[in-house]
């Protein structure tokens, strides 16, 4: 598999705020790859200066070897904020004005179709609700037919299923071989949509690979969960070290009879006990001693 876009020593700056700090990656071609970090991480500011949108103080970025240039432009497709999209504008008018930067363009009947977009195809698009929102905006970064596609938080903000709808539209343009940088801080969306992930903090990436081997290197163990009513603090994180958040205490262990054994000898019910796999919110938590979303 090639590299079609390289990162090398990414420093951005903004006054004595090192946004970005020696950022390294490559981007292999027809692959997801996802930068994942709270809030504040440095991924804004990280795949705008991929996009050519901000410049670096530091390093190189190449796209198929060479310096960003008009080859990249006609190549890449961005899919804005919505805060791009313009009153009293239809969402056929949008796409309509978007396909005239390019030489080459979709079809936009087609991306009505496979987008959904034909039940307010003549609406204002600052009228359209979250999920209309970012399909259009999908459908606009589709319009030169990108090699490259970049999403910034594609569906912060959105609803369960509209996010999922999102999803399933990302799977579809990968299918068709484009690749994509995309950035997030749900962890379930990089697990989900990713081949490769890179977790960012303070501008640094402080972990890289496939999302399943990440999560081998670093766990060996599982979690044991419970309703945090069942185990209350002081008893877990006395008895098991546990941690609490979203009202469950978490039980890491690598030995899941003993840790059941014990419970059972402390009178705790087990009928709201679940065991899962070690995620990447754990991970986060793991290197950087606090939660993802916090
Ligand atoms: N134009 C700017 N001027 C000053 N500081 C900025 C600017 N853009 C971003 N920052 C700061 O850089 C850091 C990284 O921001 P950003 O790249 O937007 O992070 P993320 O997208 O991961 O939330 C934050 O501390 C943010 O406040
Ligand atoms: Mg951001």
């Amino acid at each position: 598999m090639s590299v079609i876009l390289q990162v090398s020593s990414l420093v951005k700056r903004f006054g004595k705020l090192t946004a970005v700090d020696r950022v390294s990656f490559g981007i292999h071609s027809g692959t997801c790859f996802g930068l994942l970090g709270p809030n504040g991480a440095g991924k804004t500011t990280t795949i705008e200066l991929m996009e050519g949108i901000k410049t670096p103080d530091e390093g190189e970025i190449l796209y198929r070897g060479e310096p960003l240039g008009q080859r990249f432009r006609n190549e890449a497709g961005i899919m804005f904020q919505n805060t791009a999209l313009q009153e009293f504008v239809t969402v056929y008018e949008m796409l309509l004005q978007f396909s005239r930067f390019y030489p080459r363009t979709a079809d936009i009947d087609e991306l009505v179709e496979q987008y959904s977009l034909q039940d307010f195809l003549h609406q204002d698009t600052r009228k359209l609700s979250g999920g209309q929102k970012q399909r259009l905006l999908l459908a606009m970064a589709l319009i030169n037919q990108p090699k490259i596609l970049f999403l910034d938080e594609p569906t912060t903000g959105l609803d369960p299923q509209s996010r999922r709808n999102l999803w399933e539209q990302v799977h579809r343009v990968k299918a068709q071989g484009a690749t994509i940088l995309l950035t997030t801080h749900y962890m379930e969306e990089a697990y989900e949509l990713c081949d490769e992930i890179a977790i960012m903090d303070h501008g640094r990436i402080i972990a890289h690979d496939a999302p399943d081997a990440l999560l081998a290197k670093h766990f060996s163990d599982v979690v044991v969960q419970l309703h945090e009513q069942d185990v209350p603090r002081a008893l877990g994180e006395r008895e098991f070290d546990a941690t609490y958040r979203n009202d469950c205490a978490h039980i890491v262990t690598d030995d899941v009879n003993k840790t059941i054994v014990r419970l059972l000898d402390l009178n705790v019910s087990l009928g709201r006990l679940r065991i899962r796999a070690r995620n990447l919110e754990d991970l986060f938590l793991e290197l950087t001693g606090k939660e993802l979303r916090a």
